[in-house]
């Protein structure tokens, strides 16, 4: 983690390109992004540390990457660009790092008298590109997205604002660092106001998050719905002991809506009366809305806030981009100002898919998110526009169903996606994790639905899971979800109801 941190400055101050990697790539994804961003260096664990997973070595990663491990520097056929590897060993002796001869290790560049050189400031200018991140990859496969110093250090720094952090805040800070909740609503938030910030884990571990909170006092949670859940669990079963969490005030929520159960639990449990609501994306560096710390609960739960300082947004017919659609309906919504991106790095293909310029020549980032905005300008996140559900010429908003089950006693989570179907054209079908030890039907779900929304919303297919394919910062990747339904239906099967 003290690694992340000073290789992420130390590499912003001398003006290359962070990318940070998802650890849950594998070697071909790690070899493609490489490759397709020409990267020059690559500083890497000896080790791999994933939630609930035994620590995986890195250096067979290696193997893919160099055409000899044992020579003196590094030659790559799939990589012509490396030119040095740096193993930082996070393997506690697990694995043999000396017989690894074409790579440097991490501590003799930090020591090494020859990298001990003075330092000039290489001029540096805001609209530098400074960060490159891959997007996570919930509704397609990942792309780079070019973030400049202007636009991620504003973004952490309203960030901040928001949540009136100051010197004496601590932030607790679970999420990865590969990803901008991490990197930039950690970092460069707390940066950019003096804060401290702590993290837990290499991989998120609940128990890790809530002993950090206490052993340092913490002021601040962040976290994304499944990862507050677990470390409720913890507390309400006593693996960790109820006391010293009466420093926290405030935090994140975000990579999802909050239910509002959820969000009375970490009032009353954890005194984050303060939490705030992220919504963002790669794209926009991330954050476009947030709520402050005390914006009327409703709001806290039902939508994502205001816009930050200095964005706009509108909400646009996602088929008519040029057509802004009136308050309180709900559309497209696109995002402009200095947090846009510069382009998905040498994809101008995709970029000019997501990237339009108005007839001002203004540029807007189209989220693929379905909004609508209220009067003072609250926004709310109905869906994905590519998860919305037709159903028989109808719209159905997958989240409506979704937060309709999850308020069922017996359902832990729930995710829904259409299927297609030759009478409707698509049908409403539901991934379903029950609680633990409990009994119930596809049936019970049905009448549930029925009982509560209008009849086109009742799942035709009910499928029981114990996990979902989720993208290494835990949002669905609802996509596969989909596949693997076809796969279920065109297989002809059918999960059968099962009875604990
Ligand atoms: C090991 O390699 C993966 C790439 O597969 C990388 O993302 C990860 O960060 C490395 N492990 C550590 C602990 O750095
Ligand atoms: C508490 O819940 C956690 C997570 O589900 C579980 O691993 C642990 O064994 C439980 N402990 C007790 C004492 O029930
Ligand atoms: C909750 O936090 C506030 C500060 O925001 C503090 O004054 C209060 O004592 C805390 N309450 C509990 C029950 O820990």
């Amino acid at each position: 983690m003290v690694i992340g941190q000073q290789a992420t400055y130390a590499i912003f101050k001398i003006g290359a390109i962070l990318v940070p990697l998802n650890p849950g790539f594998n070697a071909p994804q790690v070899v493609a992004a490489l490759a397709h961003l020409q990267a020059s260096h690559l500083i890497i664990g000896a080790e791999t540390h994933l939630p609930r997973k035994q620590p995986r070595e890195n250096i067979t990663l290696l193997r893919h990457i160099l055409l000899d491990l044992q020579a003196t520097n590094v030659q790559s056929v799939v990589v012509p660009s490396l030119r040095q590897i740096v193993l930082v060993d996070n393997s506690d002796g697990r694995v043999d790092v000396s017989k690894v001869r074409s790579v440097s290790l991490y501590d003799d560049v930090l020591h090494s008298s020859n990298t001990i050189r003075p330092f000039s400031a290489p001029g540096l200018a805001p609209h530098d590109i400074i960060n490159i991140q891959f997007t996570s990859g919930t509704t397609s496969l990942p792309k780079a997205a070019c973030l400049s110093h202007r636009s991620i250090l504003n973004n952490g720094a309203s960030i901040g604002d928001r949540m009136l952090l100051t010197e004496k805040d601590i932030i607790c800070c679970p999420p990865p660092l590969f990803h901008c909740f991490g990197c930039i609503l950690g970092y460069m938030a707390t940066a950019t106001h003096g804060s401290s910030i702590v993290f837990p884990s290499e991989a998120f571990d609940p128990v890790a998050v809530l002993k950090s909170v206490q052993k340092e006092k913490c002021t601040a949670l962040y976290g994304v719905p499944t990862m507050f859940l677990a470390e409720l669990e913890l507390l309400q079963n006593g693996t960790v002991p109820y006391e010293g969490f009466q420093y926290l005030r405030t935090g994140i929520a975000a990579g999802s809506s909050i239910p509002a159960e959820l969000m009375r639990k970490l009032h009353k449990v954890l005194n984050l009366t303060e939490l705030t609501i992220c919504y963002g994306m790669t794209e926009t560096s991330p954050v476009s809305c947030m709520t402050t710390i005390d914006d009327p609960l409703d709001k806290r739960i039902d939508s994502v806030g205001r816009l930050l300082p200095h964005v706009e947004a509108k909400v646009v017919d996602p088929s008519i981009r040029s057509q802004v659609l009136p308050v309180g309906q709900r559309g497209e919504l696109a995002v402009s100002g200095y947090l846009v991106m510069k382009e998905y790095y040498g994809a101008a293909e995709q970029t000019a898919e997501v990237l339009a310029a108005d007839g001002d020549g203004k540029l807007w980032m189209h989220t693929g998110d379905e909004a609508e905005m209220d009067q003072e300008g609250y926004v709310k996140i109905t869906g994905r526009i590519k998860d919305i559900i037709i159903r028989g010429g109808e719209n159905v908003h997958p989240l409506e169903v979704e937060n309709c089950l999850l308020a069922h006693s017996k359902i832990r989570e729930v995710s829904v996606i259409g299927l297609p179907d030759e009478r409707y054209g698509e049908v409403v079908a539901a991934f379903i994790i029950k609680q633990v030890g409990v009994l119930i039907t596809e049936q019970e779900v049905r009448e549930w639905v029925k009982e509560r929304l209008s009849n086109h919303l009742i799942p035709k297919y009910i499928f029981w899971t114990d996990n979902y394919p989720k993208t290494a910062s835990g949002k669905i990747q609802k996509f596969k979800l989909k596949e693997e339904g076809m796969g279920f239906l065109q297989a002809g099967r059918r999960i059968q109801e099962q009875v604990i």
